[in-house]
């Protein structure tokens, strides 16, 4: 995909790489006033530099009598300009450097706030560690550029057009002599302007590699460890680093010699000019001292200005390849589309209406495998199933399309008799409480963790829920309690102790469909027996889908259902089940032997 990306950029004419950039301008808008005194500050600085020349003109041929008198006393002229040009520069460096920051941050909230709202599917095909460094890297890369480049750019531009008038005004002979050498200079700022952006995108897709690469492997540290793969991990990820350099090299190649092949054009100029400068000053006729200096130093700065300026370009060049990869980002769309319908799970207080009517569901990285097929099911208000079947049935899938993190292929998933897709996303995600397979708790407080679906929740709610969720035993063993800090996906508790604190989070959602995936697996008899009358007392209050594998667990239920292969082949209660289904026999024979 990469590579397809930069073959196109690297085809597309340089005048329209700048304008990628417009995606990051539309992020400056905001800031009008910063903008303007920015810009004031920029014009007046440049001023101020410009206005020197013609300062040291006055200087060194003498006073002119016919001018005002702050042009007849050289020396305060230079106190004013310079003054002026420390006060500019300070506010241009403080507003620009100030946008930069102010800018980079509102495009990193931006971007979070869109991607954390896309469809599950999406990170699937995209990585979140990639997009993970998209939002810092890219980002940063944008902050220098904007709190500085641009700022660069546009006060050596103008220096360049002003140092350029200015020349003419000194001596218009010199200055056609001088500036036919202009499109020499500019010529290969295009040429490798264009080579360091494709360079530049390379260099930051190699980057984010490494930082995902790193990410990775770290959070699997247990894993690398007792596998012995530290050595292996580190030769990987000096490759990619290796990479990510070779690419940067490139590329800084590319910028050094343009920075030089422009110096010394610039600067050649100018030492024939002082050359031929210093010996048409003493002929009859020439140029005066003063005015000779007013040029040389004019001509110093056009000449400075366009090397400031290919080394800059080649920065907002970067930009702009970064800003493509945000922008992207940015414009992704969700599939899931979010409804207009409230869904009133508050209708039967004994929970919600559940259907599942001829739904087919393959997962959007595998098309061709159909996981669900044609699948029918009705759980009533207060009703418990229990889902039983091999692995990879499809029972997951079954918890993911009803809460929508995927919308079917064919068929309908239907609440209290709405189809979800019509229905607002998070009125139907507040009716259920969701305990996932391979749950996963958040770095903060237990606390923090528990109160997950609505801050206000109160500590007598919190103790119930643990309570059922037979939690508070070993909460009340940890030293800070429920202010015990986790780390990153809960680490420092047991697995089993994880599992319960999200089933503790499951019930403070208050829920009108408990959704548990495995949630007795990580147990020990004890917890798990205890967890099952909890469910029992939960039982009729509520809709209750549970995918277990536990006779005991399963027995419990209303309904067992039966899948094999995306398919419910059979279902009934335990005791009908025994009679009709072989692979029921077979699982309660040998799976849930407990
Ligand atoms: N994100 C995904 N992308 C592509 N295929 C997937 C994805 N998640 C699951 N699958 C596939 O869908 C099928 C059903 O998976 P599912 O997780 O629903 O099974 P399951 O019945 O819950 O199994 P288990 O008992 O092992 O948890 C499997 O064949 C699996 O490989
Ligand atoms: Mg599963």
């Amino acid at each position: 995909m990469n590579a397809s990306a930069e073959l196109k950029a690297s085809e597309l004419p340089p005048a329209r790489s700048l304008s990628r950039l417009r995606p990051a301008l539309e992020f400056v808008a905001p800031y009008k006033a910063q903008v303007a005194i920015a810009g004031g500050a920029l014009l007046t600085t440049a001023a101020a530099t410009l206005a020197i020349g013609q300062g040291m003109r006055l200087l060194i041929d003498g006073t002119d009598t016919s001018a005002s008198s702050l042009l007849t006393n050289p020396s305060l002229l230079f106190t004013v300009l310079v003054a002026v040009l420390i006060a500019g520069t300070f506010l241009r460096f403080y507003f620009v450097s100030w946008l930069g920051e102010r800018v980079t941050a509102d495009i990193r909230a931006a971007v979070f706030a869109h991607i954390i709202h896309l469809h599950p599917g999406f990170f699937e095909s995209n990585a979140p560690s990639e997009i993970q460094s998209r939002i810092t890297t890219d980002t940063t890369l944008l902050q220098t550029v904007i709190g500085s480049s641009v700022s660069i750019a546009l006060r050596n531009i103008l220096m360049f057009f002003g140092g350029i008038a200015l020349m003419f005004v000194t001596n218009a002979t010199m200055s056609v002599l001088v500036l036919s050498g202009v499109p020499l200079v500019v010529l290969p700022v295009i040429f490798f302007g264009r080579r360091v952006r494709s360079l530049s995108r390379d260099s930051q897709d190699r980057l984010a590699d490494v930082g995902s690469y790193a990410g990775e492997s770290l959070r699997q540290i247990k894993v690398v460890q007792a596998f012995n793969r530290q050595e292996g991990d580190i030769s990987r990820f000096l490759l990619r680093v290796e990479e990510a350099l070779a690419v940067a090299i490139k590329r800084i190649r590319q910028r050094s010699i343009l920075i030089v092949v422009v110096m010394s054009l610039a600067f050649g100029a100018v030492s024939a000019l002082v050359q031929y400068g210093g010996a048409s000053v003493a002929s009859v006729g020439g140029p005066t001292s003063g005015e000779m200096a007013a040029f040389i130093f004019y001509a110093v700065i056009v000449a400075g200005s366009l090397g400031a300026i290919s080394e800059v370009w080649s920065d907002l060049q970067r930009a702009a390849g970064a800003t493509e990869r945000l922008a992207e980002l940015l414009a992704a769309p969700s599939l899931i589309r979010d409804g207009t319908k409230v869904l009133d799970a508050s209708v039967d207080s004994a929970g919600v209406d559940l259907r599942f009517n001829q739904v087919s569901f393959s997962y959007p990285t595998n098309p061709d495998k159909t996981v669900i097929k044609a699948l029918n099911l009705h759980v009533s208000p207060g009703e418990m199933i229990a889902i039983v079947g091999p692995s990879g049935a499809g029972k997951s899938t079954l918890f993911d399309l009803v809460q929508r993190f995927y919308d079917p292929s064919n068929g309908a998933v239907v609440v209290n008799g709405q189809d979800v897709r019509e229905l607002q996303l998070t009125s139907l995600r507040q009716a259920f409480g969701w305990v996932p397979q391979d749950a996963a708790l958040f770095a903060g407080s237990i606390k923090e963790n528990l109160a997950y679906s609505n801050s206000a929740i109160s500590e007598a709610e919190i103790y119930t829920a643990l309570e059922q969720a037979h939690a508070l035993d070993f909460i009340e063993t940890l030293a800070d309690g429920l202010a015990t800090r986790l780390g990153e996906g809960g680490v420092g508790l047991s697995g089993g102790q994880k599992q319960r604190l999200i089933i503790a989070r499951a019930l403070l959602a208050k829920p009108s469909c408990l959704l548990l995936d495995e949630v007795t697996s990580a147990l020990d008899a004890e917890s798990e027996s205890a967890i099952r009358s909890s469910i029992q007392q939960l039982q009729g209050r509520m809709t209750i889908l549970v995918i277990a594998h536990r006779l005991s667990t399963v027995r419990q239920a209303d309904r067992i259902v039966v899948m094999r292969k995306g398919e419910i082949i059979a279902q009934g209660t335990h005791a009908e089940l025994l009679e009709t289904s072989k692979l029921y026999q077979r699982y309660s024979a040998m799976q849930f032997a407990s």
